[in-house]
């Protein structure tokens, strides 16, 4: 094996594939090459290690300086000064306002706050290399699994652990399991939940893309567990970084032995497919993911029958969420108190969040369940751009709700905003400032779910699309106040009565900004007047 006195790491993940970095990535290399450094300095692409917005960045180790957003034409510098002769190039450091430039990793306030877990080796390793994700401990869970515990002792552990689902819901992933392994019936399946379809959300995208062993051997531990030997990764078919690495990454694995027949020499089969779905957001409902999996068309089935007693083909499966999956080894590695003590009492571990909107740090971050959004918006996040104010966040993707400043305190976990009105869902968090209006941030979400409904029962077919009509009436003035109880009727009906979580949470985020900004419904209704002035018929 050669040995490098020096790694260049350049991210790869979807944010900075936008910004050229392949240029750069070969850049470097050839840099590299001109200055006879090539058997000394190894150029590595890794996934995202989370500061999209101060991408592209590139990583010299052993030193750990970070380069921020990073251009072809600044490679020759770092090569000739960084890797040549050893100086930083200190006008690519990081600078947070008037304070003194920041070179590594850990001086970053970005990541003060955050504890990797599922995000361990996202940005740190190479994700094409199943050398470099063994070389992190990778596997040996499995072969722990697989070697000393029994399938009931792996799911004792994982429902000990207390984890919870992370695709949304925060069903406890150990009961899931236990259901699924105790379902009568033949074969039995595992399906990964790469869907992602809420508009905000692109956590599973950058796990997948930087770190796809970890969801691999997630899986296949899963199958021990629950006694299937077969897994399928359900995955948007936009996604093709992501299925492109996946692909690598299964291929790798069975190359090695830890896909395929009598794993560990343990009798264990287990291996995977990868199933592309077309893009629909209701495809990423379990039912309709499988009946999509199956040939049909995305639709809802009615339940129960749970997946677990009634999946894939009719078979019990089990349906995780990529995040779900990626703590699986650690777990399994570091045991049920370590897991236990990051985190609140009913939701241990953390949670990866996608931070996004009028915020100066966007990016991907991950933090122990129970932060306050106060502390990820300011601490993390950096605040709001340009001195203006903050108004609203969305938590929870589009079907989140939408809350006010009153609310920056509430601890983010699946309870604890479910308490507070709103919810933690998969973890995208929208924020916007004072400029954007309510009405019409309203509007954008009622479109979203005319679009999204399959259509297949009435009052999520019908009542998204009046719900959109009552809230345009709004941004265009013509609404008066009964269309406020129109809209808060309907919106009951449609909690109570849809088939499937889409069409019963489809007027959540509205009703939660009635809730919280009443006045500037009442601003468009009554004065006919928008105050942020963002609607055109109301100017
Ligand atoms: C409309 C809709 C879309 C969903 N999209 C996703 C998704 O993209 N990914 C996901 O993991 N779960 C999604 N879910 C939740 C899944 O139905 C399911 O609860 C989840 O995959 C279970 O995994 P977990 O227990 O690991 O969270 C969605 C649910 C609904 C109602
Ligand atoms: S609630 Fe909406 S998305 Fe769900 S099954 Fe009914 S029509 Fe389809």
């Amino acid at each position: 094996m050669q040995f490098y006195r020096s790694h260049v790491l350049v991210c790869h993940g979807t944010n900075c594939s936008l910004k050229h970095n392949r240029a750069i990535r070969e850049a470097l290399v050839q840099g590299i090459k001109a200055q006879g450094l090539d058997k000394e300095v190894r150029v590595v692409e890794t996934g995202c290690f989370g500061l999209c917005e101060q991408g592209p960045t590139v990583v010299v180790y052993p030193e750990g300086v970070v380069y921020c957003q990073v251009k072809v034409n600044d490679v020759p510098e770092i090569v000739e000064k960084h890797l040549l002769k050893g100086r930083i190039v200190d006008r690519l450091l990081y600078r947070p306002a008037e304070l003194k430039p920041v070179q590594t990793y850990d001086q970053f306030d970005y990541f003060k706050g955050q504890v990797r877990v599922v995000l361990r080796n996202c940005g740190l390793i190479d994700p094409e290399s199943i050398e470099e994700y063994i070389a992190q401990g990778g596997y040996r869970a499995l072969g722990k699994c697989l070697t000393s515990m029994s399938s009931d002792e792996v799911t004792e552990v994982i429902k000990n652990s207390g984890l919870r689902g992370r695709g949304g819901a925060g069903f406890p992933t150990g009961l899931k399991w236990s259901f699924a392994r105790r379902a009568a019936g033949q074969p039995k399946y595992i399906i990964c939940n790469a869907d992602e379809g809420e508009p905000g959300t692109f956590k599973d995208r950058l796990i997948l893309e930087g770190d796809p062993h970890s969801i691999i051997e997630g899986m296949a531990i899963a199958g021990y567990a629950v006694g299937a030997n077969q897994g399928y990764v359900y995955i948007r078919g936009e996604y093709t970084l992501s299925i492109e690495r996946l692909r690598k990454a299964i291929d790798q694995a069975r190359e090695y032995g830890l896909l395929g027949k009598n794993l560990f020499n343990s009798g264990f089969d287990f291996d995977i497919e990868i199933a592309i779905g077309a893009g629909a957001y209701v495809c990423g409902e379990e039912t309709a993911l499988i009946e999509s999996l199956e040939g049909g068309r995305g639709e809802p089935r009615i339940k129960p029958p749970y997946p677990a007693d009634y999946g894939l083909w009719g078979k019990p499966t089990v349906v995780n969420n990529v995040e779900t999956l990626a703590n699986v080894p650690v777990i399994i590695e570091r045991g049920v108190d370590w897991f236990r003590s990051l985190g609140t009492e009913r939701c241990p571990g953390t949670k990866v969040f996608t931070l996004c909107g009028d915020v100066v740090n966007q990016g991907l971050i991950e933090v122990p369940m129970g932060i306050t959004l106060r502390e990820v918006l300011y601490d993390i996040g950096g605040g709001i751009p340009n001195g203006r104010e903050f108004k609203m966040a969305q938590t929870g993707g589009t079907s989140g709700g939408c809350i006010p400043k009153e609310l920056l305190d509430v601890p983010m976990d699946y309870d604890q905003m479910a308490a507070a009105g709103t919810a933690l869902g998969s973890g995208a968090l929208l924020i916007m400032d004072d400029r954007h209006c309510i009405v019409d941030v309203a509007k954008s979400f009622a479109r979203f779910f005319v679009h999204e409904s399959c259509g297949q029962c009435t009052p999520c077919r019908e009542g998204t699309m009046q719900l959109y009509r009552i809230v345009d009436k709004m941004t265009r003035g013509e609404a008066e106040e009964k269309d406020v109880q129109l809209l808060e009727a309907l919106a009951e009906t449609m909690r109570l009565s849809p088939l499937c979580p889409l069409g019963q949470t489809a007027p959540f985020p509205i009703v939660t900004t009635l809730k919280y900004f009443r006045d500037e419904y009442d601003a468009h209704i009554k004065e006919k007047r928008c105050p942020t002035g963002t609607c055109k018929a109301l100017a």
